[in-house]
């Protein structure tokens, strides 16, 4: 069974994942980790994407895997934690957007899920990765609903930064994702559509469960 939950920019979308993931004692893949993990790896290694000979050897040679706790890692590192800084979302949209680099993740992601139950999130599960998954939610919030859970998740993680700042960030990538030419953010035709702004997080993890086990 795959359950794909796709979504703009902090819509809940791993939070939700996790929590639907943790009720059904099955497994969780964060797609977008990977390509935020594949972004950091490519400034740590000062690869020029615009050299496709480069980015080849690149991709063939890069080590993604997740631990025992689902933390992501790039050749055996743990980078959960870099990956969520305003620098690695600042780029993360224009690497995600080649198609090499989408190329290589989805075949990555149909490996993982490919024999187990599995949530994924992400941004095109339901439309490309998995679109026949047995059940597809596109999750939604307002801005500023979205931008104020983005803030107090990088004040726990120690990041200074402003509201402002975290906004445009998040409208900035929602514009890039979406109207990249390969794979773009969109709602499957068959997904279930969900507001999140007004729900708590246990709310929306009820709503999921509760349709994938009727
Ligand atoms: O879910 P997130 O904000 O951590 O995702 C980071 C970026 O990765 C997002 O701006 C677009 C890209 N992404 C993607 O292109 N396709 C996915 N399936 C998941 C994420």
């Amino acid at each position: 069974m795959i359950i794909a939950i796709d979504g703009p920019s902090a819509s809940g979308k791993s939070t939700t994942a996790k929590g639907v993931a943790s009720r059904l004692s099955i497994t969780h893949l964060n797609t977008g980790a990977m390509y935020r993990a594949v972004t950091w790896a490519i400034r740590e290694h000062g690869i020029d994407i615009r050299d496709k000979s480069k980015l080849d050897e690149f991709l063939n040679s890069v080590k993604i895997s997740f631990d025992q706790f689902n933390n992501i890692c790039i050749s055996g590192k743990d980078v959960s934690k870099e990956i969520s800084s305003t620098d690695i979302s600042i780029m993360v949209s224009s690497v995600s957007a080649i198609p090499e680099i989408r190329e290589k993740m989805v075949q990555i992601q149909r490996i993982i899920s490919g024999k187990k139950d599995c949530v994924l999130e992400g941004r095109d599960i339901g439309t490309v990765v998995f679109p026949n998954a047995e059940y597809k939610f596109y999750l939604v919030a307002d801005t500023l609903v979205r931008a104020k859970r983005r803030y107090l998740e990088l004040k726990e993680n120690g990041e200074n930064c402003t509201l402002d700042a975290i906004i445009k960030n998040i409208n900035d990538r929602d514009e890039r994702d979406s109207t990249r030419k390969h794979s773009p953010l969109l709602q499957a035709e068959d997904a279930i559509l969900i507001d999140t702004s007004k729900l708590t997080l246990d709310e929306q993890i009820e709503k999921i469960v509760n349709i994938v086990i009727q």
